[in-house]
Order: C-alpha cells, then structure tokens, then sequence
C-alpha cells in the first residue's frame, strides 16, 4: 500500500474498507452534490499571502473558544453513526480527540452512548442536538449529557428534514445496515468490516432506545428525520435551550448575516457556520464563503467556527484569518476511523496539525491566532 501524505489518501483507503453503502453515506451529499463540491472548490479560490524574513522557529496552533483550550484550532464535528464505519467509531473519535487535546462534539443520532463516550474521554466534549417534536426527550438526552460533563450545547438548525440524499437511496441505505442479494457480493469483500460491525450486537441509535423507535426496526434515516425532527422551531429554540442548560450554547447551520444577527440576539455563544457538509440544501454557497458575512454581522458577541469542507491545515488558516476562531469538520475523521479505527483518526489529526504548522511556517507567522484577513492574498 502506498504511504498516505494527506486526508484524500486516507479517503481512498476509507473506501477500500468500506461497503459502498456506508462509504457513500460517509462521503456523499445532496442532490447533485453542488454545494459539497463548492466547499472544496472555494477553498481553493482563497489565496493566502505569505510574510517572508519573520521569525518562526517557534510556532504555536493553540487556541481558546467558548472557554477551553484547545492545541488546535480543530474540533470533531458531530455525525450520527459513525458506529457503522466502526464498532464503537465514537468512542474512539472521542479518544483521539482528547488525546491530540482538540475539541469532540457528540452526535444525538450516535451508535454509542453519551456515557459510553463520557468512559472513553478524559476531557469534556460537547452534545449536538436535534430538536424533536417531542421536547421531552431532548431534554432527558440534554440532562445526560449535563450529568457526563458537557458544557457545550450545540444546536443543529439546517436539519428540520433530511436533504435528499441520493447516493443512500440508490443504495438503500438504513439504520442498522441490510445485507440484501444487491450487495451481498460487495460486502463480503470486505470482510473486516463485516466481522467489525455487521456481525455482533445491532447497531442503532443507541440514546433513544426504547424512545424513539421500537429496538427491531430498520429505519431510514430520512424518514426518521421527517417523522420526528421539529419543522415548526422558530429562533425561540435558542431561549429553550438557554432556558435548560446553563452552559454555552453554539448554533450549528448559519449561513446569512441576518440569522447570524437573530441567533445573538437571542444570546447564541458561539456560531457554528456549515452548510452540514453540502447534505442539506444543495445550492447553498460553500461555508467559507458565507463566513466573512458572518463574522462582520457577529461584531464579536459570539465567537465563530466554520464547518465543512476542510481538507488540509491550509484550509484552517484562511478560515482562520477570515474570522473563525476554530474549524470542524467531520469527514476527515471518520475516513480515518474507516481506514484504520482510532489509530487512523489520530493519523487524520496528525496530518492536519502538521500541514497547520507547516503552513504557518510558510505563511510566517507564529500562532494562530494572529491570523487575520492580511493574511488573505484577494484575487
Ligand atoms: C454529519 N453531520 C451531522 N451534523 C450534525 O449536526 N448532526 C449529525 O448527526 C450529523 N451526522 C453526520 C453524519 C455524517 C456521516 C456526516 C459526514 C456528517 C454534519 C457534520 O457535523 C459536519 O457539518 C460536516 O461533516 C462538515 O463537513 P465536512 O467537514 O465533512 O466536509
């Protein structure tokens, strides 16, 4: 096998290990897959500007948000079954990420539970939410993620359905995964995930057992969303969860200066710019190009993270200097997780830190969080 230098090798080898059904899940997004194309592709549109002749034998990507310290400006983004890429994919996300001392968020749609991941992580991780029609389980799920020590709240808002998703019906994908005649034959070449996740206990949505949905069913994900998910929240949400949990709460899913605005208002402590990753409205512009819009809106009374499409440590820098305070991202990760379980994660973090440090190197400049938009070569 060759050596992997960066995160689009990892993906190659993600997609060995992987069923195509889950692979395309992974790696897919909606409809004609516009938007997941535009945040790679305006990334490359934004050049940076090099200082030559500074000083950086000594570099530091450390950063602080929402009260921590993280020693780098990287946060695992939160995503629902990562424990199809692997059995107990969460806890080992959570893992590597508390051993590289970078920020992991924990999905509510995840296959391990909030106190599965509380056993695996000595450092506190933040809790995402999907706000239910039924209000009361989100605030029993939001009560144990308090009690495992999670101070940050995140609220998804681009998610009051699920985007179409077209790679996954094709495959006909589900929750826990069928092995049906179609696939038979492309699963069984993989055999190590087949031993890791098909055989063994069933894996579901393992917080709302016996909540949500009865233990034995196969559920489409997009219908559970639409079944489920609450199309009538309106910015009160934002109060709700203010109202229920005494930590920060970071809104996940801005993309205008005009909701960016209303979430502050509303007392928002962080914003959390994403298009999910293009698996939401196809046709919205990249996150990093709704970023700067973002940021002048804010006028510092939140801080910043940009979400989706970063695939190499030079990404984080033009996030950086455009406004962000820190980056997510989550397909990065969980290519890693496919390839090789945590230790693959932990060599997804690795190349990201160094192509950080080397680009600052580059860049000339030392720390992070000195970046700012003069550091940005406008076209
Ligand atoms: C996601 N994402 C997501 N977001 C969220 O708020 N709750 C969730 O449960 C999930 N689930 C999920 C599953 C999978 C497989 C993926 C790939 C993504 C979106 C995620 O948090 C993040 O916004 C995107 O992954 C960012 O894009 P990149 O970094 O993958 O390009």
């Amino acid at each position: 096998m060759k050596p992997t230098a960066n995160i689009a090798d990892l993906r190659l080898r993600a997609q060995r290990r992987l069923p195509r059904a889950i692979f395309d899940f992974v790696d897919g997004g909606a409809q004609d897959e516009t938007t997941l194309r535009a945040n790679r592709d305006e990334f490359h549109r934004i050049a940076l500007a090099p200082r030559v002749l500074r000083d950086v034998s000594q570099r530091d990507q450390s950063t602080t948000l929402l009260g921590e310290t993280l020693a780098s400006p990287l946060i695992i983004a939160p995503t629902g079954m990562a424990g199809l890429v692997r059995r107990n994919g969460e806890t080992m996300l959570a893992r590597a990420a508390a051993e590289a001392d970078i920020g992991y968020c924990l999905s509510m749609m995840s296959a391990c539970t909030i106190e599965d991941v509380k056993h695996a992580s000595h450092r506190p991780f933040w809790f995402q939410l999907y706000l239910l029609r039924n209000r009361a389980i989100n605030l029993a799920l939001m009560e144990r993620a308090w009690a495992v020590g999670c101070r940050t709240l995140v609220l998804t808002v681009d998610t009051k359905q699920q985007g179409l998703r077209e790679r996954d019906l094709r495959n006909g994908f589900t929750v826990p995964p069928r092995i049906t005649l179609r696939n038979a034959l492309d699963v069984v070449r993989r055999p190590r995930w087949l031993a890791d996740v098909a055989f063994g206990p069933r894996i579901t949505f393992a917080n709302l057992a016996g909540q949500m949905i009865g233990a034995d069913d196969i559920v489409s994900v997009a219908r559970l969303a639409a079944e489920q998910y609450d199309a009538t929240s309106s910015f009160d949400a934002i109060d709700w969860c203010k109202q229920h949990w005494a930590g920060a709460v970071a809104i996940k899913g801005i993309l205008t200066a005009n909701d960016a605005r209303l979430a502050v208002e509303r007392g928002a402590d962080a914003l959390i710019v994403s298009n999910h990753g293009g698996r939401q409205l196809d046709g919205t512009p990249a996150s990093v190009a709704a970023l700067p819009a973002v940021v002048d809106a804010v006028e510092g009374r939140a801080q910043v993270v940009l979400d989706s499409g970063i695939r190499r440590g030079g990404d984080v820098l033009k996030a950086l200097a455009l406004g962000a305070r820190a980056c997510m991202t989550g397909r990065p990760f969980l290519y890693g997780l496919a390839a090789d379980g945590e230790a693959g994660v932990r060599e997804a973090i690795a190349i990201l830190r160094s192509e950080i440090d080397l680009g600052l190197v580059l860049m000339g400049v030392d720390q992070v969080q000195a970046l700012d938009r003069s550091a940005l070569a406008w076209a």
